[in-house]
């Protein structure tokens, strides 16, 4: 097959600033949704609810740091200190985009400020101006996974309808002072979150609530408002600005041919882009009711908001992919697998990663395809990577066939679809460089290119070391995608 990546492909990787800046403390900036999250150690991790939920009493104590603990969060890979480094290593490589998002608790400390956090939006200016000199272009998630604290203590996050005006002054600040640095931004990371992780993903607590579903979907609904005014207001300032919605794309198969087990997985598939409907055809579908009503969930809504999601839709559709899962309607079945976000069936056709992750290249494919089906408008993997335990080797080396291989048949599937049709703006593979782990704070799971000398309890040099995938990524950047082999 010729090669399927067009000339202006944008290849980089993707972080967020929960993971990576550290220095939770600095420069005025507040504590974060993210900075009061404790590593989880292995046995502990009972389910993904537990690992992501968090108690009012939690909240308190941590936020006034009393409690004795891990919170490696506040501490990431110290990017804050190192970005320089890191991204002449990113360079190096050939980077031609790099994603990253802005920590909201940086600009406005307690997030109702009157007036932002100067020394935040100078960081920010510094990195902007960093990835420049090297050609990089910006790829700028404006919520990554956190908020102020205050926020969630005032008002339950997004929970309340104030907060809409309040981010809405967070993007204003940064669109207008990175206007001529920036292009391309997201809203709200993989959005879809909020539903089953309403403290991760909206900043809500749920604790004592009679029905937390009723409270989740309230709250992304404000989200949606939210990211369709943050839509008009990037226009008005920027026509060149280019916005996205970001999806965790889940992908559910039906376990059998069974069309009970089929129909199920297209009720699933269905509902993991429910949000990308809103946010990219600009209303509710009409499959949503019904489940809405099934879970005694009624979102309301003011008056103009119909409007308002109608007429500022998206530009294009960025999504994480990373997994499969499967759903069968024979409870006999009943072998279960977590993964990024979203559990389901063991599919017994495909491999997992260390961490139970499903392994599937053609999922990525699929989901592509459909989406491209479904929208008609340009998409962006934004995020995709494996997780792994890498091991540095008595010569320093750190030899991650595993992690090329995985890399190398997601790109490769990206390939053939776009050869199916599928127009595809970039892709950003997760993790980069190895960062504290979203879902666990872990920092033992690693996904990087750059091997970052730290441990779960934040013992090490912090120092960078090439991987081998280091230098596979760099020649399949700069053979555009053509050149995928291990050698
Ligand atoms: C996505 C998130 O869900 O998956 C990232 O957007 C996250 O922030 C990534 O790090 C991988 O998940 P984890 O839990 O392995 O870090």
């Amino acid at each position: 097959m010729p090669n399927q990546f067009p000339d202006n492909f944008l290849w980089g990787g993707a972080v967020a600033a929960n993971q990576v800046e550290g220095a939770y403390c600095e420069d005025g900036k507040g504590l974060s949704t993210a900075d009061v999250v404790k590593y989880v150690p292995p046995g502990q991790r009972i389910a993904l609810e537990h690992a992501l939920s968090m108690s009012r009493a939690e909240l308190a104590a941590a936020a006034l740091d009393e409690q004795e603990g891990n919170y490696p969060k506040r501490r990431g890979i110290d990017f804050y200190h190192r970005y320089k480094e890191d991204i002449a290593l990113f360079a190096e490589m050939g980077f031609k985009v790099f994603r990253l998002s802005i920590s909201w608790p940086r600009i406005f400390p307690r997030g109702d400020e009157q007036e932002p956090n100067e020394a935040g939006l100078r960081f920010y200016d510094n990195v902007f101006a960093e990835l420049h000199k090297y050609g990089i272009e910006p790829l700028v998630t404006l919520s990554h996974y956190e908020m102020p604290v205050e926020l969630v203590t005032r008002y339950n996050g997004w929970e309340s309808r104030e907060l809409i005006e309040l981010f809405l002054k967070y993007a204003d600040t940064v669109f207008l002072r990175y206007k001529d640095k920036v292009k391309y931004w997201l809203t709200f990371n993989e959005i879809n979150a909020a539903i089953r992780f309403p403290y991760l993903g909206a900043g809500v607590l749920t604790e004592g609530k009679e029905n937390p579903k009723q409270t989740a979907y309230q709250a992304l609904h404000h989200q949606f408002m939210a990211s369709a005014l943050t839509v008009k207001r990037a226009r008005e300032i920027n026509p060149g600005f280019q916005i996205g919605c970001m999806l965790a794309r889940k992908l559910i198969y039906p376990y059998s041919c069974h069309p009970g087990d089929v129909l199920k997985a297209q009720a699933e598939n269905q509902l993991a882009q429910f949000c990308s409907d809103v946010q990219v055809r600009g209303y509710y579908p009409s499959y949503i009711k019904r489940h809405l009503a099934e879970h005694e969930v009624s979102i309301k809504m003011e008056p103009g908001d119909e409007a308002i999601l109608k007429e500022n839709r998206v530009d294009f559709l960025s999504f994480s992919y990373y997994m499969s899962t499967a759903v069968s309607t024979d409870e006999s079945i009943t072998e279960r697998t977590e993964g990024n976000l979203s559990s389901g069936l063991v599919n017994p056709f495909l491999r997992t990663s260390d961490w139970g992750w499903q392994i599937d290249p053609t999922g990525l494919r699929i989901a592509l395809k459909e989406m491209h089906d479904r929208y008609q408008i340009p998409l962006f993997v934004v995020e995709n990577g494996l997780g792994a335990a890498d091991v540095v080797e008595a010569d320093g080396t750190i030899q991650d066939d595993y992690r090329i291989d995985y890399l190398a048949h997601h790109i490769g599937q990206m390939a053939e679809a776009i050869a199916d049709g599928v127009e595809l703006l970039g892709y950003t593979s997760w993790g980069c460089i190895d960062l504290i782990s979203a879902s666990t704070s872990e920092m033992r799971k690693r996904y990087g290119y750059i091997y970052v000398d730290q441990d779960d309890e934040g013992n090490g040099s912090l120092e960078r070391t090439r991987k081998k995938s280091f230098y596979w990524y760099k020649k399949v950047i700069a053979s555009n995608g053509a050149d995928l082999a291990n050698d």
